[in-house]
């Protein structure tokens, strides 16, 4: 509507501004009564050396479309009040022809991106900030296929580093091979924790565990036994959680995996000048960059975090030539991203261009954050496993006759959890409730997924199997069809912006607007215009489906 308002208004001022000038200007009239485009005369105005009223007046004399049902000046503004049953025919016969592809683009085609999410790390629980970026980096990634891009999903496991040597060590001292076999995770934690308590009496454990993490480096057998049987345990309950969240990823390359990469990284970073020596360690001096320098090799030879991650980011800039590569992990890992995108851009790598840390808040619980560490551990398979209960419960209450209940619940409480995070701008710390998750009446995820039910069994009860729409007229259809209307650039936008909480807003939006088209309108009522009600309520079960699938949500059917 607004390429076509576009064009015709194009057609009448070419000498004057581009059309890309115009697309720019148009805007939404603040209020619905004054329509459903506006385009203001200003800076014609100015070239032109007329009032903006003027202008306005003479361009709405000419611009007319069988899509648009009149062209008023209002002020400086030529507004266009949109033809109804037009539009709405339009609309409505695009989603059911298009289906789940409605909405999609192609601005990132034959471009790939690269996104580096989840990656927690082996012998830790999978913290509530790795459950964040899981979900983010799984929505951006949906997001972005549906924008055209080829899309790398990434889990860049925490499987190295000096918390190797203290855990073999704490094992070594104080472990039980059949305990841990029976609890992995707890196990490790708490041999970590004991090793930072004992640690604090007794200094030498440190070294020691430095000596051990060395020798891990140099291939001990003993060490590569221990530190492999803990990644083999952990990578089986990670995948207990992705399953259940649904989740997949097409590279698992650990930081481990960089090991025999790393010299060379080092060597490159030498032959360009860029290594300068400080007190036994080998840094990359990043003052032109505001930065402090970036630690690449310790004194004691052992490389680091950000070691990885250049070397990382070198191996998949030759393995997949992305175009943009994101990085999905919390605020306080800023710096360390500006530092690694700095010495790659030092290097001479004109692709670190393309690299964004992708950061978020906190999930806080009682307004503290949630904390994995000091031996309180949440285990995410607890929260997830709580909020399957409240939904399984919710449905014994509501709908107790269900089929596939476990399958439903399962779906409504892992959506409850990712609604929950999703629906906030990542950047801000969110209060964890499964309290307010899950209530219908507010912005939860069961609520979209209750009215996408509700939906379907409309079309269930009508009981027909093609739509056929000619187009509506009423001002409760019309709220629908405009956000309906407004899919496609929102994906568009949640893309660039890298901004899920725009598919959040965008679902809950179109659920309130069709909860009130349901309350106020006879949808089986048997006249006329029943095929179109039916063809508008199905153009939501689509919308709604897609968005949540982008979220990474599921849509039963029935709940
Ligand atoms: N394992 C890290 C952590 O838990 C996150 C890794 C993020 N990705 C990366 N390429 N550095 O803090």
């Amino acid at each position: 509507m607004k390429q076509t308002f576009a064009t015709l208004l194009h057609s009448h001022i070419n000498a004057c501004m581009s059309l890309d000038r115009v697309m720019e200007g148009i805007e939404k009239p603040s209020y619905a009564s004054q329509g459903d485009l506006a385009f203001p005369c200003f800076s014609l105005a100015k070239v032109k050396k007329k009032s903006p009223h003027h202008i306005a007046l003479q361009l709405a004399g000419k611009i007319e479309s069988p899509l648009f049902e009149k062209v008023v000046a209002n002020g400086a503004y030529v507004n266009v009040f949109l033809n109804k049953r037009v539009v709405s025919e339009r609309v409505m016969k695009t989603i059911l022809k298009q289906e789940e592809t409605y909405g999609s683009h192609s601005f990132g085609k034959r471009n790939t991106v690269t996104i580096d999410f989840s990656s927690p790390n082996i012998a830790k629980p999978f913290s509530m900030g790795h459950l964040r970026s899981t979900v983010i980096g799984n929505s951006l990634a949906h997001i972005a296929e549906k924008c055209g891009y080829r899309v790398i999903r990434i889990n860049h496991l925490g499987d190295w580093g000096t918390q190797f040597g203290k855990l073999i060590v704490a094992y070594h001292r104080w472990g039980d091979e059949s305990e841990v076999r029976a609890d992995p995770i707890p196990q490790l934690m708490k041999l970590y924790v004991k090793f930072h308590e004992e640690a604090n009496e007794d200094s030498s454990l440190e070294e020691e565990a430095r000596q051990w993490f060395k020798k891990l480096e140099a291939g001990n057998q003993e060490a590569h036994r221990l530190w492999t049987w803990f990644k083999e345990e952990s990578l089986q309950e990670f995948t207990k959680i992705y399953d259940l969240l649904g989740i997949h990823f097409d590279c698992h390359h650990g930081e481990a995996f960089y090991n025999d990469k790393m010299n060379e990284t080092i060597d490159q970073l030498a032959k360009k000048g860029l290594i300068t020596q400080s007190e036994g360690a080998e840094v990359v001096d990043l003052a032109s960059f505001n930065l402090p320098p970036c630690l690449i090799r310790k004194s004691d030879g052992a490389t680091l975090y950000a070691t990885r991650d250049l070397t990382a980011a070198i191996y998949r800039q030759q393995k997949y030539k992305f175009t943009k590569a994101l990085y999905v992990v919390g605020e306080e890992q800023r710096l360390h991203f500006q530092q690694v995108f700095a010495v790659l851009k030092q290097m001479g790598y004109e692709w670190a261009a393309n690299m964004e840390h992708i950061p978020f808040g906190l999930i806080l619980k009682n307004g503290k954050k949630m904390s994995t560490r000091k031996g309180k551990v949440v285990l995410l398979e607890d929260v997830i496993d709580e909020a399957f209960q409240l939904a399984k419960k919710m449905i014994e209450e509501k709908n107790p006759t269900l089929r596939n209940k476990l399958e439903i619940a399962k779906q409504v409480g892992v959506g409850a959890i990712i609604f929950q995070d999703l629906k906030n701008e990542r950047q801000n710390n969110i209060e964890f409730s499964f309290k307010n998750m899950f209530t219908f009446t507010g912005a939860t995820g069961p609520y979209v997924q209750y009215t996408y039910a509700r939906a379907c069994s409309v079309i269930n009860k009508a009981n027909v199997d093609s739509f056929k729409p000619a187009g509506l007229n009423d001002t409760y259809s019309w709220d629908v069809i405009k956000i309906l209307l407004e899919f496609p650039p929102m994906i568009k936008s949640a893309c660039i912006d890298n901004d899920p909480s725009k598919i959040a807003k965008y679902v809950l939006k179109l659920a309130q607007a069709f909860n009130k088209y349901y309350t106020h309108v006879q949808i089986l009522a048997d006249d006329d215009e029943q095929p179109d009600r039916l063809s508008l309520v199905k153009s939501v079960t689509i919308v709604l489906k897609e968005g949540l699938q982008l979220l990474g949500i599921q849509a039963p059917k029935e709940m």
